[in-house]
C-alpha cells in the first residue's frame, strides 16, 4: 500500500482488484492450450469481463479524478503532460477489440487458433508491461498531486465517490 492515508488515497484500493485480475489471466494464459476450442472460448470469456472492468476502472478515473484535476490545475495555470496525456491511447479498446476477434478463431483449424493464441500472448504481455507501470504513475505521482492540489476533506469525498462506482461493478 502507498504511503498515504487510506481514506483519501483515491488509487491503490481499485488498483488492487486490477493487479489482482492481472495476475489471473497471466496465470490462465500459461495453462490454456489454445488448440482446445473449450479453453480458448473460456479464457475469451475471462478476457471479455477483465477489460471490460478495466474500462469501467478507466472511465471511472476520467470522471472522477482525472477531469477535476485538469480543471484545479487549469484554474492554477499549470499545464502537465502526463495529467493530460492519461488514458489518452486506445490500449483497452484494442484488447477488447482482439478479444472479439479471437471468438471467430473458435470455429477455426487448430492451427488458426495457435496462430492466434501467439498473437492474444503477445498483445496481452505488452498490455500488462504498460498497464502496471501506469497504475505505478498514477499511485506515485498523481495522488500526490491530488494531495498537493486539493483539500483534505474533497479528497476524502472524491475517494467515497470513487469506491462507490466501483462497487457497482
Ligand atoms: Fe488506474 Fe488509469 O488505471
Amino acid at each position: 500500500m502507498a504511503p498515504y492515508p487510506e481514506e483519501i488515497d483515491v488509487f491503490s484500493a481499485p488498483h488492487s482488484r486490477m493487479k489482482a485480475l492481472v495476475d489471473v489471466y497471466l496465470e490462465k494464459l500459461t495453462c490454456t492450450d489454445f488448440t482446445d476450442y473449450a479453453a480458448l472460448e473460456s479464457l475469451l470469456h475471462d478476457l471479455h469481463h477483465t477489460f471490460c472492468e478495466f474500462k469501467s476502472h478507466e472511465q471511472i478515473e476520467n470522471k472522477y479524478i482525472m477531469k477535476k484535476l485538469k480543471k484545479r490545475l487549469k484554474l492554477l495555470s499549470i499545464h502537465d503532460a502526463a495529467v493530460c496525456n492519461c488514458h489518452s491511447d486506445n490500449k483497452l479498446s484494442d484488447m477488447l477489440a482482439l478479444v472479439e476477434d479471437g471468438y471467430s478463431c473458435t470455429s477455426k483449424t487448430e492451427a488458426e487458433r495457435i496462430n492466434f493464441g501467439l498473437k492474444l500472448r503477445q498483445a496481452l504481455q505488452e498490455f500488462t508491461g504498460s498497464f502496471l507501470p501506469h497504475m505505478k504513475e498514477e499511485e506515485e505521482v498523481f495522488q500526490p498531486m491530488l494531495m498537493k492540489y486539493f483539500e483534505y476533506e474533497e479528497l476524502k469525498c472524491l475517494k467515497e465517490q470513487v469506491i462507490e462506482e466501483h462497487s457497482k461493478w
